[in-house]
């Protein structure tokens, strides 16, 4: 019944439509599962992977804050190993893209996560966390380093023929310049934002709310931010960008669009209304009837055309 065609490409790599959800808020996608048709999104982004499992931090890692959550989850995750043994077959069961995020204290451990994976057909592309706000090696040490980005962008490019997306970080001066690393580095796209620095203390035992101190702010109150960082990047340098952050409604959505995504994630929006994805996939249809509009990707960017 629907003529509307949501479809992109980045990367050579087709989406049916370009609502991903976001690394870190979906487990490896089975925590997702009973709530959301996986088939219908157009990707999943899995929690971020090392080499080697991690537990993360201690408690408390999670806390909520005013229109959003601060976490310092500190990169809990199975490892390359497990993930590819235990998570894949489940995964393996649905038609959709399946994007492996991963994150490293190493330029090596990039390239090594990056080498195992890739043979594993099920993966469709790598989304590399540069910009994890939450550890102490690595993570936004990366992001904040425009060298570091760039020589990273390179070295997984040359271990896979996937698409790189490299995610990068709003915790830095001028966001288009890691861009345009990214671009000249060969990466495919890059994904912005990841989470902003924050905290919250406990008047009364005048201690952080969350076991790290500091942690990574996400949801509706930085949505501004993101869409600006979105729109830098759109103006400075011809790359495909996936957006991300405070994306709760298909409104938020057809923003980010409007300033330059051409696919964007939904994070944070998960926890709230589980269903989030598909209800956003029904608004966006409607948005286009409503706006005669037959190819959705036609909006990208559209306030700079
Ligand atoms: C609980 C939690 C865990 C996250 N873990 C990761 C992670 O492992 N790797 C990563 O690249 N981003 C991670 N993120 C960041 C999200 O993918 C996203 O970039 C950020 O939350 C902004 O989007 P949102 O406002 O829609 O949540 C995490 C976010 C949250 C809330």
């Amino acid at each position: 019944m629907d003529k509307i065609d949501l479809s992109l490409e980045i990367g050579g790599l087709k989406f049916k439509n370009p609502v991903l959800l976001a690394s870190g808020t979906v487990g490896y996608g089975n925590e997702i599962s009973e709530f959301v048709d996986l088939n219908k999104i157009g990707g999943i982004v899995t929690k971020s992977l090392s080499l080697k499992p991690r537990k993360g931090n201690p408690p408390q890692r999670i806390v909520e804050t005013a229109s959003g959550m601060l976490n310092a989850i500190g990169l809990a995750n199975v490892g390359v190993e497990s993930f590819l043994k235990d998570k894949i077959p489940f995964l393996k069961g649905y038609k959709t893209n399946l994007i492996c995020n991963i994150a490293a204290s190493s330029i090596e451990e990039y390239v090594e996560c990056t080498r195992i994976l890739t043979s594993e057909d099920a993966i469709s592309a790598f989304e590399i966390n540069v910009s994890c706000p939450n550890v102490k090696d690595g993570g936004l040490e990366f992001g904040n380093n425009l060298s570091a980005v760039g020589k990273i962008t390179s070295a997984v490019k040359g271990v896979t023929r996937k698409p790189i997306i490299i995610k990068l970080s709003p915790n830095v001066s001028r966001i288009s310049d890691f861009a345009k690393v990214v671009k000249e580095e060969g990466g495919d796209a890059v994904s912005a934002i990841n989470t902003l620095v924050g905290t919250a203390f406990n008047i009364w035992t005048k201690k952080p709310k969350i076991f790290n101190v500091t942690g990574g702010l996400s949801g509706p109150a930085i949505k501004p931010v993101a869409l600006a960082k979105v729109l830098e990047i759109k103006r400075k340098v011809d790359i495909p960008i996936i957006g991300i952050g405070g994306i709760m409604n298909w409104q938020d959505a057809v923003e980010f669009m409007i300033v330059g995504a051409s696919a964007f994630q939904v994070g944070t929006a998960n926890f709230i209304q589980p269903n989030s994805a598909e209800l956003i996939i029904e608004g966006l249809i409607e948005y286009c009837k409503k706006m005669d509009i037959t190819k959705l990707s036609e909006i990208t960017g559209s306030f700079l055309i």
